[in-house]
């Protein structure tokens, strides 16, 4: 048995700047001993050599000067290259006719990964077209290694439209068979929430609303849209990153220890934190949330003159759950942000704050202790402890302490993860669908909360740190944004 990737969209932005470079690191590493034969489906008419060309080039600038040619070579020796449209039945029989020449070739089954590197509006296309060509293995005795899907977010644009892609993904393909991906979920240092949580007898005792005033999970990016303004402007920032990658941080967060790390518990674990999210009504949307758009966005290329995409979201939310009651949860994200960092910081509640001649650290002098998780750039965790000033008296001041740094690679290797994963058939690091749903029920009642009042969508420099409006968001409970390094 061998593994046969095909994959649809195979000159987009994911393949050439995410996929090649996962695929390269794992042969490189020696993960992937066995090279799947991997069919790279794209719409433009481009002969295999120009394929391989035109990959090889991002490939290399992204390896750096470790790029090795004999790697690649191993890899491009399973490589086969397919021009046609997604809504052509006949590229689908071709891929057919490809995947059992090889294993005829091989004398030996395979298991089909289908990869949707693909805008969304292209999904129902080729999910039909894949299960009239009798691909989608849902029959077979053994479906989840017969085929299996990998599907990128966004699943849908809001609530309805996720609810009828997952009833068409559903209907063609079992639960075991479908990979969600959510590339936030492969990353190493939100796995590590749960090292930190569960294995450190001097932080899970205080993760919880005695020792905790609030939370902030934030992603924060100094790139404008760019070359992505057509896909972007579909989509904003909510649909983007929030829906998905914060709430899933979100969910590690403030998830109740689950009972193992097999898929089913800890899917469960996040299931049950993202049900414990208190929805933002409607008529909170206004004081909740806050919108804004980088001024110059609209000249972006690919973007509507008029377009009221928010490039900009900060909100506050809160979870019924024990653990976490009154406690508040604040998410920043942003394009053309003054930094780029994605974090989340545990703000734990100061000792006793007092005035008078009785109090040895009278206010304002006491900080609270911060907890940091940073994702990227780099990984590590940080705490803000408070120390004396050095010299004379009693003053206090931030100690200066190095962050704990994830020893080993700091390179982003979320989809080498994934997709090493989704080839052993471990669905732990993907989206169940009622993840997805539950993300979606949430944000569309903001989208529905955008409609119906209408709150304004606040312009801010580019490479700000967003609108003010988001600062008063948190000036208003007395509390401030925080970044480890600011
Ligand atoms: C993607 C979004 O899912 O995540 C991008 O579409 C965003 O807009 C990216 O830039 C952030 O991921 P990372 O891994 O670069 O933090």
């Amino acid at each position: 048995m061998y593994n046969a990737f095909v994959l649809f969209g195979a000159t987009g932005d994911l393949a050439q700047h995410k996929l090649w470079p996962a695929l390269y690191w794992l042969v490189a590493e020696g993960q992937l001993l066995d090279i799947p034969f991997i069919v790279c489906v794209g719409r433009r008419k481009i002969s295999q050599a120009d394929y391989e060309a035109f990959i090889k080039k991002s490939v290399m600038t992204s390896v750096g000067s470790t790029f090795t040619t004999s790697i690649w070579d191993s890899l491009m020796r399973h490589m086969r290259y397919e021009s046609g449209l997604f809504e052509d039945p006949g590229l689908y029989a071709r891929v057919s006719t490809m995947l059992s020449d090889e294993e005829k070739s091989r004398g030996s089954a395979s298991v089909h990964f289908f990869y949707l590197a693909v805008p969304p509006v292209h999904y129902d296309t080729i999910l039909h077209n894949l299960d009239t060509a009798k691909l989608s293995g849902k029959h077979a005795a053994d479906a989840a290694n017969s085929a299996r899907l990998l599907i990128e977010k966004p699943f849908g644009n809001d609530l309805a439209t996720s609810q009828h892609l997952e009833n068409v993904v559903s209907s063609l393909f079992n639960e075991k068979q479908i990979y969600r991906i959510d590339h936030y979920l492969g990353k190493q240092t939100v796995q590590n929430i749960l090292a930190l949580r569960f294995a450190n007898g001097i932080v899970e005792p205080t993760w919880n609303h005695t020792f905790v005033d609030h939370v902030q999970i934030q992603l924060l990016e100094k790139d404008n849209v760019t070359v992505r303004g057509a896909f972007y402007d579909g989509v904003g920032a909510l649909r983007d990153v929030v829906q998905n990658h914060m709430l899933q941080m979100l969910a590690f967060v403030a998830m109740e220890q689950p009972k193992s790390f097999n898929a089913e518990h800890l899917r469960e674990a996040r299931i049950s934190a993202m049900a414990a999210i208190t929805p933002v009504s409607i008529n909170d949307v206004p004081t909740h949330v806050v919108r804004g758009q980088y001024i110059g966005y609209t000249d972006e290329k690919d973007v509507a003159k008029n377009s009221q995409t928010e490039t900009f979201v900060a909100m506050k939310v809160g979870l019924h759950t024990p653990r976490w009651q009154g406690v508040p949860f604040y998410l920043r994200t942003g394009k053309s942000m003054s930094t780029s960092v994605a974090e989340i910081s545990l703000h734990y509640k100061k000792p006793v704050v007092c005035t008078g001649p009785l109090c040895l650290f009278p206010e304002p002098q006491v900080k609270r202790n911060v907890l940091t998780i940073r994702i990227s750039p780099d990984h590590g965790i940080g705490v803000r402890l408070m120390g004396k000033k050095a010299g004379p008296g009693m003053d206090l001041e931030p100690l200066a302490m190095e962050e704990m740094q994830q020893p080993g690679r700091s390179r982003k290797a979320a989809y080498e993860r994934l997709i090493l994963d989704a080839l052993r058939g471990d669905q732990t690091l993907f989206a169940d669908s009622r993840e997805v749903d539950l993300s979606w029920r949430f944000s569309t009642q903001i989208f529905d909360g955008w409609k119906m009042r209408q709150p304004p969508l606040f312009p801010y420099t580019q490479h700000s740190m967003g609108p003010s409006a988001a600062d008063e968001l948190l000036l208003a409970d007395d509390r401030t944004w925080y970044l480890h390094d600011a």
